[in-house]
């Protein structure tokens, strides 16, 4: 095992951790804010509407966020996803994503969002060059949307997917974390909308995060379970793993399918050996994994004034810190506790 982090950019390979995955993608959570309340994401405070959310001061200022992405980048960092809560709900979000994308060296900017203001937002984020967007949608019915989220808003989130496919986004994802007696009678209607549109269809194996998770051990579907139902309506026709596909398993519901279906599972097939990210959550902390919760206060450091090598050090220590693998099974086991940040601001 090696002892310390290699850093060759820009020209050579970049940041290697301790466990020799590169690491070239920072998710940015830009605010814990969010238009909706999904019942997997939202504490039990949150749901009446009594919202414990950060102040403006806690959240990182857009120069903040700027000046930690120009160092990430000059140590080999290349992508960076834009997460929320809800991004597209941060006051003038758009001019610092304009900022974002002219930063040397940051080849890729996506976005991860729940579609609301994707019909009002989508050629600003298409022209300032994000043109890869993720959707989270966990249904494909109306009524059932506005139980999932809290809201009605499967029509405006429909003409946002709408939006993005005709302006010509590429990849389009729709993520959809499949629950148990809540959404899995949806999953061949997901699974056939992959073959009309030509977008990714990801399932997400639903996690236990978040202090009051609704998760439990029978609202679970495996990977497995979602493919084998998925089998009987078609052929899963593997396809080759693009630049763009990530942790997920990628395939075709049959060989003319217009889009894809991808699998993510954090639970039953581990991808921490291929994990190539670090989180800055919305509080301004660097987080190394996902399901661990330790965490860097990068904000105490640039509220020091320090030069940019302290924050060079804070991104080094947190890839230093970062774990083999989440080990979460083990964990839950032993302590009966899950992960306890909050997705709403570690940004998923
Ligand atoms: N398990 C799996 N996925 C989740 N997401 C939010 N909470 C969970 C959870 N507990 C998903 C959202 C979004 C992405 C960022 O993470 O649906 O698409
Ligand atoms: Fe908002 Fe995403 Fe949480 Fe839903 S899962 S409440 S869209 S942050």
């Amino acid at each position: 095992m090696k002892q310390e982090i290699t850093s060759t950019a820009p020209d050579g390979n970049g940041l290697i951790d301790l466990f020799s995955r590169p690491i070239s993608y920072l998710r940015l959570s830009l605010t814990d804010r969010c238009n909706l309340r999904c019942m997997y994401c939202v504490t039990e405070d949150e749901s009446n509407g009594c919202l414990s959310k950060l102040g403006h001061g806690e959240l990182l200022s857009y120069e903040e966020l700027l000046r930690v992405v120009r160092v990430a980048v000059a140590m080999g960092i290349t992508k960076v996803r834009l997460t929320g809560g809800e991004p597209l709900v941060r006051r003038n979000v758009l001019g610092f994503i304009r900022n974002l994308t002219e930063i040397e060296g940051l080849r890729d900017v996506r976005i991860t969002t729940n579609g609301v203001l994707l019909e009002r937002y989508g050629r600003e984020l298409y022209d300032a060059g994000v043109t890869k967007v993720n959707i989270s949608l966990d249904s494909l019915r109306r009524e059932r949307i506005t139980e999932i989220t809290g809201v009605d808003c499967f029509d405006q989130v429909w003409r946002g997917i709408e939006t993005v496919l005709a302006l010509g986004f590429f990849p389009v994802k729709l993520n959809m974390v499949a629950m148990r007696q809540i959404n899995d009678d949806e999953i061949l209607e997901f699974a056939r909308l992959s073959q009309r549109l030509p977008l990714q269809v990801r399932f997400i194996e639903f996690m236990p995060i978040g202090a009051s998770s609704r998760w439990n051990a029978d609202t679970y579907i495996s990977t497995d379970e979602i493919m084998e139902r998925i089998r009987t309506v078609g052929e899963l026709v593997p396809m080759q793993k693009g630049r763009h596909d990530g942790p997920a398993q990628v395939f075709r519901l049959g060989a003319d399918a217009s889009g894809s279906l991808g699998f993510i599972s954090p639970l039953s097939h581990h991808f921490c050996d291929r994990c190539n990210r670090l989180r800055l959550t919305s509080a301004g902390a660097l987080r190394s994994c996902l399901l661990h919760d330790e965490e860097i206060d990068l904000r105490s450091v640039l509220r020091a004034q320090g030069p940019d090598s302290a924050i060079r050090e804070a991104l080094l220590a947190a890839i230093r810190n970062k774990p083999q693998g989440h080990q979460l099974e083990e964990r839950m086991r032993r302590t009966g506790s899950d992960c306890h940040g909050r997705m709403s601001r570690i940004g998923g």
